[in-house]
């Protein structure tokens, strides 16, 4: 099968497409064609061994002397060819989308667990656009919906509301908790922020949403640029700051901090629930969550989707077909 490698840490162009023998399924794996991956932070972590935000992830997702994952590829979608004998959850031609730990997806075939990690697709999204929405919504719903506990009718800010956590988390606010969501994007992403959802829209680019004296019940910081003590001035008295930047300590000990001693909180941690992509397939059935696809690259021309994703400026999520 045809497989994008990476046999040590460095730029994109470590990354070579190769022929590789196809894997075997174990007794509780299934066996999937895999027919698109959508690029995420950890991707770039796992190729250049570089930190993506505080550091300590480098340590124990990405190896220490060379990559720990050979094969790229979190988010995905397919069709599975066949079944370990004791799965029972999945069968032969079902159309599955999932995120797994382990990489992969940049390989026309894929053996991961039937029990975690992996979904039955939304019937309405092709495969390139079930893959884009996987990595989004996780940490997306594990900050909204498990960490800010968000309410219908919450003002709810989300910063870097252009980006691939971004883009799900604006929908899941305001179509799916009903909040009154105010976007935080650059200048061009600032209609694309409206259609999806936005009630209100920030330009970062020549406004601080945290110097305008409004104030929110939930800052999600989908991107990792502002920090609590920025931002708490423009919570409400009981308000939560929820921020992508789980690894780092500083962050953590300010949770256990102002769990304790403050009216308005930080919250981090969020490693996400793999049973949510269950609640985001009825969503996307029902309507409420569309998908927003940069680009598409092909599997040979993955150096450039990593350059793409590396610039910090993709519009929803940058997509590798595997065709
Ligand atoms: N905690 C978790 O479970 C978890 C899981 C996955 C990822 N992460 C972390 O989440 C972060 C975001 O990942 P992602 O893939 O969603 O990012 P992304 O898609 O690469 O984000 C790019 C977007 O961010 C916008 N942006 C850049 N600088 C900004 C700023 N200062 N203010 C507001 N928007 C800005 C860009 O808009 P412009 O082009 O207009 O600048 C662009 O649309 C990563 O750092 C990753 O490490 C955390």
């Amino acid at each position: 099968m045809k497989a994008i490698i990476c046999e040590k840490f460095g730029p994109p162009e470590v990354l070579q497409l190769k022929e590789i023998e196809k894997p075997t399924p174990r007794e509780n794996e299934i066996l999937i064609r895999n027919y698109a991956s959508a690029m995420q932070a950890m991707d770039i972590t796992f190729r250049s061994g570089r930190k993506v935000l505080s550091g300590i992830d480098r340590i124990f997702m990405s190896g220490i002397r060379k990559p720990r994952v050979k094969i790229p590829g979190l988010d995905f979608s397919g069709e599975i060819v066949s079944v370990g004998s004791k799965v029972t959850k999945y069968k032969k031609d079902d159309q599955v989308y999932g995120l797994s730990k382990k990489g992969g997806a940049c390989a026309e075939y894929m053996s991961i667990s039937s029990t975690s990690e992996v979904a039955i697709k939304p019937s309405n999204m092709s495969f390139q656009e079930a893959a884009s929405v996987v990595g989004g919504a996780i940490p997306a719903l594990a900050a909204l919906k498990d960490l800010a506990k968000i309410q219908s009718g919450q003002t709810v800010l989300i910063n870097g509301a252009s980006g691939g956590i971004g883009t799900l988390a604006m929908q899941i606010a305001k179509h799916v908790y009903e909040a009154e969501v105010t976007g935080v994007c650059g200048t061009s992403n600032m209609s694309m922020v409206q259609e999806i959802g936005a009630d209100y829209v920030i330009d970062y680019r020549t406004q601080d949403f945290t110097e305008n004296g409004k104030v929110y019940d939930v800052i999600f910081d989908a991107v990792g640029k502002s920090t609590f003590s920025k931002c708490k001035n423009s919570l409400t008295k009981k308000g939560i700051y929820v921020t992508v930047d789980f690894y780092n300590p500083k962050k953590h000990l300010l949770q256990i901090i102002t769990s304790k001693f403050t009216s308005k909180k930080i919250k981090s941690g969020m490693l996400g629930n793999f049973d949510d992509l269950n609640l985001l397939r009825e969503w996307i059935e029902e309507g409420k969550i569309k998908s927003v696809i940069d680009k598409v690259y092909p599997l040979d021309q993955i150096v450039e989707a990593h350059r793409h994703y590396e610039t910090g400026h993709a519009r929803g999520r940058i997509v590798i077909a595997v065709d």
